[in-house]
């Protein structure tokens, strides 16, 4: 499946699925697709899903990490929902992914999350992975490709290298949905690993997943214009 011409996907992040609808119908002449994280999807199940698809392709970003059987069935779940894309984790393992890939079938893009851009290195350390970043984004991304992931969700940081590994979209290379995108000046939160959005497509990502420079904004209609300019949409 192609990525949507319009490179910006807005995290809809609300629990409650008013504040999701208003920023959705704000900002969908602005955008390429709507991506409905864990908390509005616990808050407001699948029901609005079928109104977001029928503006722009939905991305469900669930990062399932559980038993192949288990993640299996929730991919396999999903499948049957109006949904283009959805995440797994590639800590889950070779197994765990294979099944994935077996059960998202043709239509859906299954994407291998490597390391969040919420995490740096001293974080991962103490989670017992030591080393530079980059080995454990390469390291996760060899094992979600080979088990059948067409994409990948990286930081913005780790996308050239992920290009040079793997190759560009036209020589068969992967789909990368990049988060942990700010424009220059904007807070980055939570984000520890963040690049302007312009940077990011120049170095190859296919998605850019924007969440608070957008939804947090006094006018989120006007925030997402001002970045679809930025990109040249
Ligand atoms: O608000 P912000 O722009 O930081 O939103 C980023 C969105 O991308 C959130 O919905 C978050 O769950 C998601 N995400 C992430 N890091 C990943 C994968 C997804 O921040 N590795």
């Amino acid at each position: 499946m192609r990525p949507p011409a319009n490179p910006i996907c807005v995290a809809l992040d609300a629990p409650d699925w008013d504040s999701n609808r208003a920023v959705a119908s704000a900002t969908a002449p602005s955008v390429g697709a709507f991506k409905v994280g864990l908390s509005a999807y616990v808050g407001s199940g699948s029901g609005p899903l079928e109104e977001l698809a029928a503006e722009r392709p939905v991305f469900l970003d669930l990062k399932l990490h559980d038993i192949p059987q288990q993640v299996a069935g929730a991919v396999a779940a999903v499948a049957r929902l109006p949904v283009a894309y959805t995440t797994v984790h590639a800590a889950g393992g070779r197994d765990m992914l294979r099944a994935a890939a077996d059960a998202a079938g043709p239509a859906l893009e299954l994407l291998g999350v490597t390391v969040l851009t919420s995490l740096d290195e001293p974080a991962l350390k103490v989670l017992g992975l030591a080393g530079p970043i980059e080995q454990a984004v390469t390291r996760l991304a060899e094992l979600a490709l080979e088990a059948g992931c067409p994409g990948l969700v990286c930081s913005p940081l780790e996308i050239a290298g992920l290009r040079r590994r793997f190759g560009g979209r036209a020589a068969g290379g992967p789909l990368l949905v990049v988060p942990g995108i700010r424009p220059d000046g904007a807070p980055a939160g939570d984000q520890r690993r963040t690049l302007p959005p312009e940077r990011a497509l120049a170095d190859g990502a296919d998605l850019l997943v924007i969440g608070r420079p957008i939804t947090g904004a006094a006018d989120p209609g006007a925030a997402a214009r001002a970045l679809a300019t930025a990109v040249g949409r």
